[in-house]
């Protein structure tokens, strides 16, 4: 189900796609095969394999940008889509980074989004976001478990926001509280 709904966010995207924070490019299998991908991925270490991942989804000669969501080398309004799955939890700044996003969106496109988010204050699973959050933020990539991203893209230059909280099961017991949605420029 939760896979389901990742798929047809970015799906639903054209034209040109930019994807923040690309990784390893897990996402490839949900992107419509006439869209312009543009990869954003500041750790050139993954690199290599976001290149293979895409070529081995028809995507030979990947545009790959090795820089950071605050700072992102593309024109203003010059992209019709942005993807962010699982991302903004591990940028420096939410707030530069999803203004930087709404910079380079062209007016009605969207920004994708599919993060796991802070519990409730006062729940087990905010406490236990809490305990674990030093640990995730040094060898996690700087995953902050505990951050409103929902507030954060509320508060951003968009027109209108949509998404949908859940609860992802992580198998262990405690589920991870997530958002998808999308935001419109
Ligand atoms: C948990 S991984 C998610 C990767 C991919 N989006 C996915 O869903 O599989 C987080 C990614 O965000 C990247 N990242 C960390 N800080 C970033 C920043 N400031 N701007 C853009 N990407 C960043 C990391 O290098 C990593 O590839």
């Amino acid at each position: 189900m939760y896979e389901t709904l990742k798929t047809d966010l970015i799906a639903s995207l054209s034209g040109t796609v930019l994807e923040i924070g690309a990784g390893t490019g897990r996402n490839f299998p949900h992107l419509s095969p006439g869209a312009e991908w543009i990869g954003l991925e500041p750790d050139r270490r993954l690199h290599a394999k976001l290149q293979a991942s895409a070529s081995r989804h028809a995507r030979p000669n990947p545009r790959i940008l090795p820089a950071r969501a605050e700072s992102i080398p593309l024109a203003d309004e010059s992209v019709d889509a942005v993807v962010s799955t699982v991302v903004l939890c591990s940028v420096d700044d939410q707030s530069t980074a999803l203004a930087e996003v709404s910079r380079v969106l062209r007016p009605g496109g969207r920004l994708v989004f599919f993060e796991h988010v802070a519990a409730p204050r006062g729940t087990w699973t905010r406490r236990l976001q809490r305990a674990w959050a030093p640990f995730s933020r040094r060898f996690d990539r700087g995953c902050d478990p505990v951050r409103d991203t929902a507030s954060a893209i509320e508060r951003a230059e968009f027109a209108f926001v949509e998404f949908r909280r859940f609860a992802m099961p992580t198998g262990l017991g405690p589920t991870v509280p997530f958002i998808a949605g999308y935001a419109r420029r």
